[in-house]
């Protein structure tokens, strides 16, 4: 398998209407010999445009190392991984931070929010990055931060706000440059469940509104509600989802999916 010829050019190129996530009998191994873990065996998995998809699945089962490789921070051992038409298991490492800076969202477990930077500014980080002048940048923050509740703490630093608002912080830093992809791991494992559905609830919101793409990784089933699909990881593989483990909405949605990949 060769890799793609990657220019500025096609790192810029907006994507066409095919899935947004391509994973074909993806593997991860860390490490080796005796001591080798095996956390993918052979992930097969599509994201489409516009939709909320959830991973769910024990503690260990590679839910991390998946969305890791998918956003482009860990390199995968074998198989395919497109995303946005990209081979990213052979994208150069000097392409890859364009490439996230332009594409892709963020939103950690550990809010990664900047201690010394105001919550205004800490949205503002990725627009800067990606060339935006200070004051339409901070500009366009404080619109983000209203729009997930929090106009009035704009220029609060991180210390000063809860864990649920330096969550909708982080979210709104993740769709500050409306990126194709955002991907959240564990998003509310640190939040009371009624912060935690705020927070989901915004998520959804923002992806259906802006027609993002987001992958959820989470093993908490009090927000599969907010999911249009719902996929279940087991021991380092994609396996059929419980019967009864998710609403039926999103149940239907992923027997629906399983049947439209399964070519
Ligand atoms: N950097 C690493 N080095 C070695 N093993 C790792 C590393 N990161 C994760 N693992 C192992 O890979 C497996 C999958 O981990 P992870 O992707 O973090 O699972 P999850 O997010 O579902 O809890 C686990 O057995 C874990 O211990
Ligand atoms: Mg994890």
């Amino acid at each position: 398998m060769t890799g793609d010829a990657v220019t500025l050019d096609t790192l810029r190129r907006p994507h066409g209407s095919g899935p947004v996530v391509e994973c074909r009998g993806l593997t991860k191994v860390y490490g080796e010999g005796d001591t080798a873990v095996h956390a993918l065996r052979g992930v097969d998995l599509v994201v489409q445009p516009g939709e909320l998809l959830m991973l769910v699945g024990p503690s260990g089962c590679g839910k991390t190392t998946l969305i890791s490789i998918i956003a482009s921070v860990l390199g995968g051992t074998d198989g395919v991984c497109r995303v946005l038409g990209h081979d990213i298991l052979h994208m150069p490492e000097r392409d890859k931070p364009e490439f996230r800076l332009r594409h892709l969202g963020f939103c950690f477990q550990a809010f990664n929010l900047n201690p010394c930077l105001s919550a205004a500014e800490n949205v503002a980080v990725p627009l800067l990055i990606g060339g935006w002048r200070y004051g339409r940048a901070l500009e366009r923050s404080r619109d983000l931060l209203a729009q997930v509740g929090l106009a009035e703490k704009a220029d609060a630093m991180p210390e000063q706000l809860s864990g649920g608002q330096q969550q909708r912080v982080a979210i709104a830093r993740a769709f500050a440059q409306e990126p194709d992809l955002i991907v959240c791991d564990e998003p509310t494992s640190a939040l009371d469940s009624a912060t935690g559905e705020k927070v989901l609830g915004l998520i959804r919101d923002m992806t259906h509104s802006t027609h993002r793409s987001v992958v959820v990784v989470t093993h908490d089933s009090r927000i599969f509600r907010f999911a249009d699909r719902i996929v279940a990881m087991e021991d380092g593989r994609i396996v059929p989802l419980a019967p009864g483990a998710a609403p039926p909405a999103a149940q239907a949605h992923a027997q629906a999916a399983e049947t439209s990949t399964a070519t």
